[in-house]
């Protein structure tokens, strides 16, 4: 059922199309890490937003205004000074491979963030509890995984709200963050989201596209080519494959000295760059459907 759910419904054109968009979104992001032992630089985020107010703070003058909050409701990645990393899992929960994970994580110390799909979540609302309390975070995906942009408001709305509260009575708490299936995303829904729920939305910069590749040693080695500080990494609880990888990602990044964190305190960790006054790169105000399934 679950991978009925996730697979992607475009046609070919509009998978192009929107490949192309998204290329050109996550350049940076996906930009292989260079092997070497050292940690890398952090990567730029692919999303600032540009105001009048900020690019006047930009302009050195004999009192220049005090840099304005600027709220990004938008991340594909974090700058981060240190190797903060945060794992992701979409899809779930599934009553046997989420507890595996868990274990895993538990064992390890690790914290992540699991972007539950309602349909699921109101199976298992003890696999929230126990997140919750493990310390690790929950987001909302969706009720049924549909391409919310092409949903007309009230679905959508009924899609966001019916699994925040599957989330916010299981935990007690609302989820702060949505990451749309695919990507997929509009300027309208992404404001009326914004506007009308308060939330953020996720998207990520490591993808190993584990929901294609059904191989513990792919994600491994995509995984650990593609992280770097600030990452967002993307991956799905609800294939074998993946649960089975993660014990040996998690020892090798913890080798490597990454330090895991909840979406919560990566972005909390984040520092926003030096707004460019000229033409900024595509941004999520643009349509921006995955590259990948989420
Ligand atoms: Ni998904």
């Amino acid at each position: 059922m679950t991978i009925t759910l996730c697979m992607p419904t475009l046609g070919k054109g509009a998978t192009l199309l929107l490949l192309g968009i998204l290329s050109a979104r996550f350049a940076c992001a996906q930009t292989p890490a260079p092997t070497t032992t050292q940690l890398p630089s952090p990567t730029a985020s692919p999303v600032v937003p540009v105001t009048a107010a900020s690019q006047e703070a930009a302009t050195p003058e004999i009192s220049p205004p005090p840099t304005p909050a600027v709220k990004k409701i938008a991340f594909g990645s974090c700058r981060v000074d240190g190797p903060y990393i945060a794992m992701t899992f979409d899809d779930g929960p599934n009553a046997r491979l989420t507890p595996l994970l868990l274990d895993a994580m538990e064992s390890r110390g690790i914290h992540a963030t699991f972007f539950v799909v309602g349909s699921n979540a109101v199976l298992y609302p003890d696999l929230l509890k126990r997140m919750a309390q493990d310390g690790d975070e929950i987001g909302n995906h969706s009720w049924s995984h549909p391409q919310l942009s092409k949903l007309d408001v009230a679905k959508a709305d009924k899609e966001i709200l019916d699994t925040s509260d599957v989330i916010t009575k299981a935990t007690g708490q609302a989820p702060l963050y949505l990451r749309p299936p695919y990507g997929a995303m509009s300027p309208l829904l992404r404001k009326r989201i914004e506007d009308k729920f308060g939330m953020t939305l996720i998207y990520w910069s490591v993808d190993p596209r584990d929901w294609k590749y059904r191989d513990s040693q792919h994600v491994y080695d995509e995984i650990l080519r593609q992280v770097k500080p600030g990452a967002i990494i993307l991956s799905h609880d609800i294939h074998a494959t993946t649960v089975a990888a993660m014990p040996h990602v998690f020892d090798a990044l913890l080798a490597k000295g990454y330090k895991f964190v909840t979406v919560s305190q990566l972005i909390a960790l984040n520092q926003p760059r030096a707004i460019k006054p000229a033409a900024s790169p595509m941004h999520e105000a643009t349509s921006s459907p995955a590259p990948s399934h989420s």
